[in-house]
């Protein structure tokens, strides 16, 4: 029988910056447990690390080692005492490899070099997020017999299971054994989930009438196993979790689960959380995706790679549709990298086609950020065909941007296709959403829309009663998901949204609101100890769980004589005491507001109240606006901060009569002294300027135009530039 042992004890780590170890030497490093990542804000190293461990290991004839690793971030060679034994691309998948011919009797080494690069052939090639670097997901020893499932077979378990729905109602499982090492019987089970055997087979299993997975209402799951025998003796065994439901998108009335209608009430995660980062585990998936639930949320996209197999069986377990998607962020046009999405897509997809939860396979995310490219389609069809023919039974889907317009092709390949918009915040209005949504099904009537993304930055330390955009505040995040989620949830033809991002979360280039290195698009800190209001906001539209809360409790400190009372509620009434007075409202829209709500010097405590919910909160009236509240910002008019730019450097950077990094592409391809002194001082964004959108600022573009540009050379770039007069 095959064992697995987690193999996470007793490596040893260090980075390498003169280029990779020698795989053959013991390894000066210090000592770490597994899940690791070398990952520390401000210190994102990327280039060659390399991990060792020394382990004693005595087989039984005819058995066979393997090292299997969840994932490691993101380029590894593995070697057993110096012997190459094999490597892995891609940072977010689980492999496998055989260590047993290379097994020495007493201590054996082995070492994985690992490499967490941007290069230009393994996605993701840049990104909004960090490539931590690190086996940062569970090492595993298997020890398998002679014959047994084969677990190098895309990195799955050996065995694939396939659920579908017959027109007459049966649930069918078609099953594919990969067996290694000779012939083998393979019998299959399923299970319900009291555990009783309710179907056997040796090819198929049938279910005449069986309990459908029907998301949050009911997600009810089955466990199909396999069992391999060799001469009536048992041995090697695998068994998943698996449900039945059929799913469908119209373009007119949205996504369907086993025939009900079912609005997609999504957000948008990535792994990382604080302290541990990507090397997060049980307690941090568990604590996430009971925060989704919380919010109400029914689907979840695991952006932008293919996240720890845990959390898609916590979807699974507590009925969240998701999407998952390969970290193809960028595409240049090289076979590699190609053949690389080809490998990182067939790994996702038979590593997690069991999943009920999971309901569309994401190719690409903002390919054409940089304007769509004539050879990106074409590459796009060859994944969007390998999904087919991986996975027949599920949707595919992108994410497009502004900078796509909407008749691009690259809207036609997906069966269903997205937009990260982001209107009321890089660009445009927040109204903008409706007509963006309109245009889109008018241009494409037969093509379903979702949104993958839409969201803002805030640091829940600013606060304004009178938000606006680029002020970070908590209050302009509310407004924001209170004007534009309306305008989706009113279209039936869009089939899902998903807020970007349920959680704040690691982004080495930013440097926002005062906040380095983090996305602050969440709903709730990176910590995940604050919720801010706008998750709220979501929990009153879309949870069943009563509750009452008042809004605005950090923006605490108040100058003004009265104030409006926001309370979020999924109840009808509300009721607010304040100073011995007492006012009801209805909701609407999740939201109960008390206007001239009159507070006295010094604190004053609010009680809201529906049925037997209280929330309470305590306003203090002061002389002075809090000025900690307001963000500083010396760039108005700016929508998106800077990426690098110290907050007191700004207004000498980036005056108002003379060219900065923050002129358009547009502004700076027209004036030839500005393009001179690129060419002079960057040559490197002389041409990919040229040839993508001309409406992103230069210092929003970097970035993507040129991901590892030194900090010191775009500042010379722009001093240069603010020698030119506008
Ligand atoms: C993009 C992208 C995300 C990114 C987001 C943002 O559209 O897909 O990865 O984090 O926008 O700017 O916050």
């Amino acid at each position: 029988m095959k064992t697995i042992t987690l193999w996470n004890e007793g490596w040893r780590f260090a980075k390498c910056p003169d280029g990779p170890a020698d795989p053959a030497a013991v390894l000066a490093g210090e000592a770490v447990t597994l899940p690791h990542t070398w990952y520390a804000d401000g210190d994102y190293y990327q280039g060659d690390a390399a991990y060792q461990k020394s382990f004693s290991l005595t087989l039984a004839p005819g058995q066979r080692a393997f090292a299997r690793f969840n994932a490691v971030d993101k380029v590894c060679e593995i070697y057993l005492n110096g012997k190459h034994i094999g490597g892995h691309k891609g940072g977010y998948t689980r492999f496998a490899l055989e260590l047993t011919d290379a097994l020495r009797p007493g201590e054996n080494l082995l070492t994985v070099l690992v490499n967490n690069d941007a290069g230009e052939t393994v996605s993701p090639l840049m990104g909004d997020f960090a490539s931590f670097g690190g086996i940062y997901r569970d090492a595993e020893l298997v020890i398998a017999g002679p014959v047994h499932f084969d677990l190098q077979y895309h990195g799955s378990e050996g065995v694939l299971f396939r659920t579908a729905l017959r027109p007459d109602g049966a649930g069918t499982v078609t099953c594919e054994a990969h067996i290694c090492g000779g012939p083998g019987q393979v019998h299959y089970t399923l299970a319900d989930a009291e555990g009783h055997v309710v179907a056997r087979g040796d090819e198929s299993l049938t279910l005449a009438k069986p309990h459908l997975w029907n998301g949050e209402a009911d997600p009810y799951l089955y466990t199909a196993a396999a069992t391999l025998t060799v001469d009536g003796e048992t041995v090697d065994t695998v068994s998943l979790p698996v449900g039945f439901r059929s799913i469908s998108v119209d373009p007119d009335r949205g996504f369907f689960l086993n025939g009900q209608h079912l609005k997609l009430r999504g957000v948008a995660k990535h792994q990382d959380t604080a302290g541990v980062f990507c090397a997060a585990g049980p307690k941090h998936w568990e604590q996430d995706i009971g925060l989704i639930r919380e919010m109400g949320a029914n689907a979840v996209r695991l952006s932008h790679y293919p996240h720890p197999q845990p959390v898609y069986d916590l979807c699974d377990e507590r009925g969240l549709v998701v999407w998952a998607e390969i970290p193809m962020l960028k595409l240049n046009e090289t076979r590699e990298l190609l053949d690389n999405a080809k490998q990182q897509l067939t790994e996702m997809i038979l590593q997690n086609l069991h999943h009920p939860s999971v309901c569309f396979w994401g190719i690409q995310n903002e390919v054409g950020l940089m304007g769509a490219k004539p050879y990106m389609p074409g590459k796009l069809r060859i994944l969007n065909d390998l999904a087919h023919a991986l996975d027949p039974s599920r949707p595919t889907t992108s994410s497009n941007c502004s900078a796509v317009p909407i008749d691009s092709d690259l809207n036609r390949i997906t069966d269903v296709t997205c937009y990260n918009i982001y209107y009321g915040w890089y660009y445009g209005d927040m109204p903008d959403h409706a007509a963006f949504l309109d245009d889109f099904h008018a241009a494409h009537p037969a093509m379903p829309l979702g949104i993958s993304e839409y969201g803002v930055d805030t640091n829940t330390a600013y606060h304004s009663d009178a938000p606006k955009v680029n002020d970070y505040t908590e209050e302009y995040q509310a407004l924001y998901h209170e004007t534009v989620y309306p305008y989706m949830a009113q279209r039936d033809f869009v089939w899902g949204s998903f807020v970007w991002n349920m959680f704040d979360f690691v982004s080495p280039i930013r440097r926002a609101a005062n906040i380095q290195f983090r996305n602050l698009k969440g709903l709730v800190t990176h910590d995940r100890l604050t919720r801010k209001d706008s998750f709220y906001y979501y929990k009153a539209i879309w949870s069943q769980e009563p509750f009452v809360q008042i809004a605005e409790k950090r923006f605490e400190k108040r100058a003004a004589g009265t104030m409006t009372v926001k309370v979020y509620s999924n109840q009808p009434r509300v009721t607010l005491t304040a100073g011995g007075r007492t006012w009801t409202e209805n909701t609407a829209n999740g939201i109960a507001r008390f206007a001239g709500v009159p507070l006295d010097m010094g604190d004053n405590t609010v009680t809201a109240a529906a049925g037997d919910l209280t929330d309470k909160a305590v306003f203090t009236r002061v002389d002075q606006p809090e000025e900690s509240y307001v963000y500083v910002d010396n760039g108005p008019g700016l929508h998106v901060r800077d990426w690098f730019v110290d907050a007191d450097e700004e207004a000498r950077m980036f005056p108002n009569d003379a060219y900065s990094l923050r002129n358009t592409i547009g502004e700076l391809l027209a004036c030839p002294a500005a393009m001179k002194a690129i060419d002079t001082i960057i040559p490197k964004l002389s041409k990919p300027m040229r040839t993508g959108p001309d409406t992103y600022t230069l210092e929003k573009a970097i970035p993507y135009l040129y991901p590892d540009c030194p900090e010191e050379l775009a500042k010379a770039l722009n001093s240069e530039l603010n020698k030119i007069p506008k």
